[in-house]
């Protein structure tokens, strides 16, 4: 497995190298959750490029970028455990020399839902992940349904841009108590972290609702809400059910419907979302 560290080398690799390539983004401090990205980029092309790289203009002032975990010692060996052929591990100055002044936006979708409490978050996102894609020029590149709405802007981009990626979308991985694995699940307390089972708690009655018939998504919503704040002392930043395919409103031939939810454990953020059809 190579590690390399600036554009340059990454280039040259890909120059030299013919096969396919699937590139998974991550920003490291690896859990099953990107491990199992890694193992569905494997299956979909004959190399397999992991970048870790803690994207700063993706982070506001005074969000966790300081703190986000990081060991790359350890996400060095878990990629080498996978038989990834190349991490990508790019400084700030790399990624971000002086003078860099150029985003990449997608309207509309990136304002709503966690672009509401995080209004340059997505900008950010799709300019690292812009980056990442010309930089590594992948023929896949593989993302979770943990983070929805990323997945479903980062697809916007690269139609709208014609990067040609084939983007592939892996399901999530939880822990045995439902909660989606998550880096920032190390800031939990002991106590936040067994409440914070009451979110994929809550969306699982949606879905046992929704199988039961029922199509008052307000209700669902409003009852997801009531378990999430009797049992837990979270904040809830938002529910909502969007169409699965657009994050539009959900109308009545609305086909698969995307439960999505953000709530605060304290100081931490926590997301999570269920696709009912
Ligand atoms: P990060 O949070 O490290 O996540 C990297 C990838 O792993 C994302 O596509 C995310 O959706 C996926 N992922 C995280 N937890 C998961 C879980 N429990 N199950 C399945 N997939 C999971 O998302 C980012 O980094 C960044 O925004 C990035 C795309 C790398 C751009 O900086």
């Amino acid at each position: 497995m190579k590690v390399i560290k600036t554009i340059s080398e990454m280039r040259r690799w890909r120059r030299a190298n013919r096969g396919t390539v699937a590139l998974v983004p991550t920003m490291g401090f690896l859990h099953e959750g990107h491990l199992s990205l890694i193992r569905k980029a494997k299956s979909h092309a004959q190399q397999t490029v992991v970048s870790i790289y803690v994207n700063p203009t993706q982070f506001a002032p005074g969000e966790d970028l300081d703190k986000y975990p990081r060991d790359i010692e350890r996400d060095e060996a878990l990629c080498r455990a996978e038989g990834v052929d190349v991490v990508f591990y790019p400084s700030n100055e790399e990624m971000y020399p002086a003078g860099h002044k150029t985003y990449v936006v997608t309207e509309d979708l990136s304002g709503i839902l966690c672009g509401k409490s995080r209004p340059t978050h997505f900008r950010g996102v799709t300019t690292i992940v812009a980056k990442l894609f010309n930089i590594v020029q992948p023929d896949s590149a593989v993302f979770g349904q943990k983070d929805a709405q990323q997945a479903l802007i980062i697809n916007r981009m690269n139609e709208d841009l014609n990067f040609g990626v084939h983007i592939i979308i892996a399901s999530i991985v939880r822990e045995t108590d439902g909660l989606a694995m998550s880096s920032r699940n190390k800031y939990l307390s002991g106590q936040h972290r067994t409440e914070a089972a009451v979110l994929y708690q809550s969306l699982q009655m949606a879905r046992r609702e929704f199988e039961s018939g029922k199509r008052d998504f307000e209700t669902l919503k409003n009852k997801m809400q009531r378990h999430i704040l009797h049992n837990s002392s979270a904040k809830i930043d938002y529910i909502e059910y969007r169409d699965a395919e657009t994050l539009a409103p959900v109308q009545t031939d609305t086909k698969k419907i995307l439960f999505l939810l953000a709530a605060y454990f304290g100081k931490t953020r926590l997301i999570d979302n269920i696709i009912l059809k």
